[in-house]
Order: structure tokens, then sequence, then C-alpha cells
């Protein structure tokens, strides 16, 4: 039996946070091979970004540079539209790796992981439980943080994050 060496860690990252990159980089010490995913659209709830996907592309490269994940070798970043299993399937992917914070994204997560597992039973679904301390972190509270002009943001997000953000809002 192969045992999973390449794994997808997916999302909006609509902006990255300090979350995410923790969940990159603990997948990274998981597995040999991490590409991290990133969808084109928030299909979750059919609106749209306030960053385009080349942007959160972007952002993430920098921001795992900035981390220091991108130095542990292994470690890609990719744009995706369609299904998710089929991009782990194009890339030789055998899992999914993606944090949980409390029990309200479980539901959620459990939902997509079953799904999945309909799919494409072949393809594992990895849960990492968040860093406690970034437990209450998401790129939904960043962008409204972010949009009421706090400061609170820097603390987040990493700060290559926080200047795009600080421009982004700016500008609305
Ligand atoms: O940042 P999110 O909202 O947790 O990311 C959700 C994402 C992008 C991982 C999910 O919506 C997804 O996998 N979309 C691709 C379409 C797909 O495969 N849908 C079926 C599984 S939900």
């Amino acid at each position: 039996m192969n045992h999973i060496q390449h794994v997808v860690v997916p999302g909006t990252f609509d902006p990255v946070t300090l979350g995410h990159a923790d969940v990159i980089s603990r997948a990274r010490h998981l597995f040999t091979r991490v590409t991290v995913a990133v969808a084109e659209s928030r299909t979750k709830l059919g609106v749209g970004t306030a960053f385009t996907l080349d942007e959160r592309v972007e952002m993430l490269r920098e921001a795992l540079d900035e981390q220091g994940v991108s130095q542990l070798g292994g470690v890609q970043v990719l744009p995706f539209t369609g299904l998710l299993v089929d991009f782990c399937r194009e890339q030789g992917a055998g899992g999914v790796v993606k944090g949980l914070r409390a029990m309200t994204d479980f539901e959620y997560e459990l939902q997509q992981a079953d799904l999945n597992a309909h799919l494409a039973p072949d393809i594992e679904s990895v849960f990492v439980m968040s860093n406690p301390g970034y437990g209450y972190v998401s790129s939904s509270i960043v962008r409204e943080l972010a949009s009421l002009g706090s400061d609170v943001v820097n603390t987040l997000v990493p700060a290559c994050v926080a200047s795009r953000l600080k421009e982004r809002f700016a500008e609305a």
C-alpha cells in the first residue's frame, strides 16, 4: 500500500490569513508535497470576492515566503476551477487537507468531505485542528475589520496582505 505523499490544501483565500498559513505549514510537516489550490469563486455563498483570483494567488505566494513556509520546499500555489477532486487527480495528489476551528466548521466541512468521498473515494480528506491562537480568525472577519479601517487586521494576516487590504479598502 502506498502512503500519501502529496496533498492539496484548497480554499478561497480571500485573503489568506495567518490561520491558513499555519494549516499549510502543518500540512507540509505531515506530507512531502503540498499544493495550495485557490478556488476561482466563493461558490459557498454565491457572491464575488474582494480580491481577484490572480491577486489571491499572488498574495498566497508572498505570504508563504514571508511566513517561512516556502523555504520548507515542496509547496506550490495554483489557481483552480471546477471540481476539487478533479484538480487533485490532475495534480496526482492523494488527499485534501483542511483546518478545523470550531464545531461550526465541522458540519460544513463534513458535508464537503462526504461529497468528495462520494465523487472520488480514492481521495482522502484529512483535517488538522486550528492553532487555538487563530481559532477566531477567518477571511470574512479580516475583510470586515479592514473595511472598518481597524488596525487589528495587522495581527491576523501576514504583513504583505495587511498592506494590500489597506490599499483595497481605501479604494472602496
Ligand atoms: O475557503 P473555503 O470556502 O473553505 O473553500 C471552499 C472550497 C473552495 C474548498 C470548496 O468550495 C471547493 O472545493 N470548491 C470547488 C468545487 C467543488 O469541488 N465542490 C464540491 C466539493 S464542496
